[in-house]
């Protein structure tokens, strides 16, 4: 798991939380990181986290291409 492609995430709020979801039966919020505007999390999908939410106005970069979280202006 250790090469999994990487997910960029920069906020552009203060406030913005990363929230990592377990893997497995049971999905379940394990880790909340908080951002302020500018800060960027670099991270990565692992045996432990299956999926990601993002709370707040961000840049997401993957491999997938790049979205926008947050309210519209
Ligand atoms: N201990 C977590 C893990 O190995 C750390 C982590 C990795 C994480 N990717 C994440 C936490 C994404 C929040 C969001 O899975």
């Amino acid at each position: 798991m250790a090469e999994t492609d990487y997910i960029i995430i920069r906020a552009e709020e203060d406030g913005v939380h990363v929230i990592g979801l377990t893997r497995g039966s049971d999905t379940k919020f394990h880790h909340s990181e908080k951002l302020d505007s500018g800060e960027v999390m670099i991270a990565q999908f692992t045996e432990h986290t299956s999926a990601m939410k993002i709370r707040g106005k961000a840049q997401i970069f993957s491999a997938y291409g790049a979205v926008e979280s947050g309210k519209k202006k």
